[in-house]
């Protein structure tokens, strides 16, 4: 029998930066999928306790996007990059909600590719599950979510370079609460949306450079307005990674608050990937007593929201509480 464990994540700052090589802050939770199971036969068998449906996928699938039902595609795309010689048979669980923005894709596939037999360091997990999750989708995803999923540090998030892919972990402070709402909106990751995106960053890249070492004062060179809002987010963004994890090291909370509300009004205005609802969310939640910070977490486009609380403030959602990374067990 082979037991692997992944947990979801939240993202407290760094959105749409991961795939302009940028920086991000996420952090793996306490909630997990795991998959238990024998390997065996020529194919990945798996059922979930949580969803329908018998996922059946050939070693040699060539095509993980055509699998069914929908929530075997990930595993086909995992079984698509790492070719296992041997097929596995077995069930999933998970603590996590599906769909709501915390990873439960991400998380359903590191635990797939440990239980398959993946050996490799853990940003290597992480890339082999980001490629999985590309193929499956289409959605030209970055390595943030498999990675934190991959290489969580209990007690701390993580900061990620994801141009030299180094992982540092950083504090947060027990005195702190992550809770994670939902919007009511489901998240479509929409592909065009996303990928869109990530199309406009790559082109102010073209123009300026990196924009992990572009400057404001480059950005505001860019004649395209599109372009120069994308870009303008993403370099701000990087930075308040930066401002974020060090007020966490230094456990000054009550830096936070600024930070976060200027990055969810540079998702909102410059990177455009807010709605409505999110937006009343992090404005109520900014307003109820005892929470430091909101914003909108991940992807956008529907979703949730990360608040930072002192210890106990009152809001109603998932608290989160910063776990240990995937592993077999
Ligand atoms: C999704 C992607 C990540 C990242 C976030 C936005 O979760 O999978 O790679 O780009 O959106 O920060």
């Amino acid at each position: 029998m082979t037991t692997a464990r992944a947990p979801g994540r939240v993202n407290l700052v760094g959105d749409h930066t991961d795939h302009s090589g940028g920086l991000v802050l996420p952090m793996a939770i306490d909630l997990e999928t795991v998959v238990t199971g024998s390997r065996e036969g020529d194919a990945v068998v798996l059922e979930s306790e949580d969803v329908a449906g018998e996922v059946v996928v050939p070693l040699d699938v060539d095509d993980p996007a055509a699998t069914g039902p929908e929530w075997g595609r990930v595993v086909a795309g995992v079984v698509a990059v790492a070719r296992p010689e041997v097929g596995f048979r077995g069930r999933v669980r998970t603590t996590l909600p599906i769909g709501a923005g915390l990873s439960s894709s991400a998380a359903l596939e590191v635990a797939v590719a440990l239980a398959l037999g993946f050996e490799g360091t853990p940003l290597e997990l992480a890339q082999v599950c980001q490629r999985a999750e590309q193929l499956a989708t289409g959605v030209p995803c970055g390595i943030m979510d498999q990675l934190a999923s991959a290489a969580g540090v209990a007690g701390h998030a993580l900061r990620i370079d994801c141009t030299s892919l180094t992982v540092d972990a950083v504090p947060v402070p027990e005195g702190l609460d992550v809770v994670v709402v939902h919007s009511g909106e489901q998240r479509r990751l929409d592909r065009t949306a996303y990928g869109e995106r990530r199309a406009q960053c790559e082109a102010a890249a073209s123009i300026v450079g990196p924009l992990l070492e572009a400057t404001l004062d480059d950005v505001a060179t860019i004649a395209d307005p599109v372009l120069r809002r994308r870009a303008r987010h993403v370099v701000s963004e990087n930075r308040r990674v930066d401002d974020v994890a060090a007020a966490l090291a230094a456990g000054r909370l009550d830096l936070l608050g600024d930070l976060l509300s200027a990055s969810h009004a540079s998702l909102r205005d410059d990177f455009e990937v807010s709605t409505p609802a999110l937006d009343a969310l992090v404005e109520r939640l900014t307003a109820t007593p005892g929470v430091l910070g909101a914003r909108l977490t991940g992807a956008g486009f529907g979703g949730c929201v990360v608040a930072l609380a002192e210890a106990g403030a009152a809001v109603a959602g998932w608290r989160v509480r910063p776990a240990v990374g995937a592993s077999v067990v």
